[in-house]
Parts: structure tokens; sequence; C-alpha cells
């Protein structure tokens, strides 16, 4: 079975072909982040009129990369929740609409489960069950994950998401969009143990996250300071490290409850190279990634996703034509 994804839920339009039995076949990306860098962050409207203008050219160029007729595509597989309303729209109007004229079928796939089930893809896969960290611009989540479809929530962000803080925290210190991966490389210049920041929520019992706070803390400790350069590396070194810190704590503490010993990490965050070391160093405990370029938003994922769950015929969750903004992992329904 050949599946065609489309992801267009924020800023990056992806398009993939995956088989079945031969795996991913071709895979192309669009990155907006020059549309939307002189703003300082992504423009809803902008983001959806360059997901109608990239779509169908990337749609055509994986065809002719696989050296395949849109004939032979099996499955249409696109992001239909969370992200941007209209920029989900684009992906969906032209998923659905592509499906109904070759007479397959249409999957509504959730894009943290893209995420969620991205690392495997590769050769090196985890097997079920396992717990999932997924770690994005929206989404800081604990997942119990048994099977396809079956996901139990075991904590989740109350406020900012870990990337949203990333990406706070860098313009706030001054350095421009998309400020994660930017203030990451700051980091790594960073003198150890200059600023000592807060761990939020790691010393009462839970699973759930706050990052806010900790932004704000940066923001303070860089309000006082005589914001030189080295401040600006300092501040970033903190924040990157009581970020990853808290994020291997609540690891640690998931991977205890249900006493699995595989650990998923996903999402835009889950490129970055001190949380990697960090939950590597973690004893006993087997960590999976996806590749670099699929740690942030990509066709394959979606594709993938698709594939997975077209071959365990899993109902889909949106049957009509919609997208949804807002959807809650935990409102799949299992096979
Ligand atoms: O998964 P993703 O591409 O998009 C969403 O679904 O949100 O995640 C994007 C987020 C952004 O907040 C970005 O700053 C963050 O991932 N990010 C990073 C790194 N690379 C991307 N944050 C920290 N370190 C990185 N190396
Ligand atoms: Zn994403």
């Amino acid at each position: 079975m050949r599946v065609l994804g489309i992801e267009s839920s924020c800023d990056e339009t992806g398009i993939a072909l995956y088989e079945s039995e031969k795996g991913l076949l071709a895979h192309a990306l669009y990155s907006q982040i020059a549309l939307h860098a002189e703003y300082g962050g992504v423009v809803p409207e902008l983001a959806s009129r360059d997901h109608i203008r990239k779509t169908l050219p990337l749609i055509d160029q994986v065809l002719n990369e696989a050296k395949l007729k849109r004939t032979d595509i099996d499955a249409i597989a696109y992001t239909a929740g969370p992200g941007l309303v209209g920029a989900l729209l684009v992906g969906a109007a032209i998923g659905r609409s592509m499906a109904w004229a070759l007479d397959v079928p249409a999957l509504a796939i959730n894009h943290m489960e893209g995420h969620l089930l991205s690392p495997l893809l590769e050769e090196d896969a985890p097997e079920f069950p396992f717990v999932s960290l997924l770690v994005s611009g929206g989404h800081t989540l604990l997942v119990d994950v048994q099977g396809v479809g079956q996901y139990q929530l075991l904590g989740e962000s109350i406020d900012d998401a870990v990337g949203e803080a990333f990406d706070k925290t860098a313009k706030m210190l001054g350095l421009s969009y998309p400020g994660g991966p930017i203030l990451a490389a700051l980091a790594e210049k960073g003198t150890p143990d200059k600023y000592l920041f807060p761990r939020p929520m790691t010393n009462r019992p839970g699973l759930d996250f706050s990052f806010s706070g900790l932004k704000t803390f940066a923001m303070n400790t860089w309000r006082d300071s005589e914001q030189s350069e080295q401040d600006q590396v300092d501040i970033a070194l903190a924040f990157q490290t009581a970020a990853v810190e808290t994020l291997a704590i609540k690891c640690k503490r998931a991977l205890k409850e249900t006493g699995y010993k595989a650990l998923v990490v996903a999402g835009g965050v889950s490129a970055n190279k001190a949380l990697r070391k960090r939950l590597d160093a973690m004893s006993q405990i087997q960590v999976y990634y996806p590749r670099p370029e699929f740690c942030s938003d990509n066709g394959a994922m979606i594709a993938f996703a698709g594939a997975m769950r077209q071959s365990a015929m899993i109902k889909q969750p949106i049957p009509t034509f919609s997208a949804r903004p807002r959807w809650p992992l935990d409102e799949l329904s299992p096979p």
C-alpha cells in the first residue's frame, strides 16, 4: 500500500510517499521560515497562502522522485489537527479532493500522533509499549503508548509548551525566529553553573509540566544583567539546562510509574543535543528518536501514521471534511 502524506499544520509544507513493503519512497519539505522571519513568528494567513502555493508542486516533486503517477497512490493521509486552522484546511482540502478524485481513502491524521510514531520509521525502531515524550512548539506531552491509537496521557504542560518557552526566551534575548535551535546553539558557548535556574514542578508528585515560570526567570535574570554577549550565552545555557533537566526528571518518573524500559522522544525539541545527551545517560533505559530531519514537522510522519492506521484498519475519527485546531491525543480511537 502506497500512502501520500500531506503536512500543513503550521509553517512547513511536508509531502512524502510511504510504501508498507518498501518504506519511505520520497519526501520533500518546504520551510516558511524566511516568510515569517521579519514578523518574529508565524503569521497564520501568510502560512495558509504559502501552503496553497507549495502543496501541489511538492506532491508532483515526490511523485517524480519515486517515479510514480498519481494513480499509483492507494491512500492519502493529511494532518487534520492540531494546528493553525487555515493551514490545516489547505492540506485537508487538497488531500480529500485528491482522494475523492482518485477514489482512494482519505486519512485524517493527528499531527501529534505523527510525531509520536515517527521514530518507528527508523531501522532501530522501538517495540510497544513505551513512554513517549512529545516536545514541540505547541505541546509537551508524556504518553503511555500501548499500540497504534492506544494512547494514555500521563502528563502535559499546563502553560507554555517547552518549544514555545525556548522560542519566547530566545526572542527576549534578542535572537531571531525560530529561536529554539538558535538558543540551543548559543548555549554551547555558555559557562556551566554560572546561573542556576529552577526545575519547575519537579519537587511535587505528578507528570505535568509548567515552563512559563522558567521563561520569566530567564527574562528577569536577563533584565538584571549587563546584557552582554557573555550574559546572553550564559542565560541561554542556564535556561536550556533547567528545561532539559525538568524533562528528564519527568521522563524518569513516567518510566518508573509504567515499568517500561523504552522511551521515545519526538517533536521539534527532540533535535536538542543537550536533551539527547541527558536522556541517553539514563541507565537501563533505551531511548529512541526520529532522525534529525524528522524531529520537526514533515510529511513522512503523516504518510507513515496513515499507513499504520490503514494497515491496522483503525477507523478514522474525522469521517468528513474538517480540521481541528485542538485535538487531544487521548480522543483517538483504538483499533
Ligand atoms: O514539532 P515542531 O517542528 O512543530 C510543532 O509541531 O510545533 O516543533 C517546533 C519547535 C519550536 O518551538 C522550535 O524552536 C523547537 O521545536 N526546536 C528546538 C530545537 N529545534 C527545534 N528547541 C530546542 N532545541 C532545538 N535544537
Ligand atoms: Zn509538530
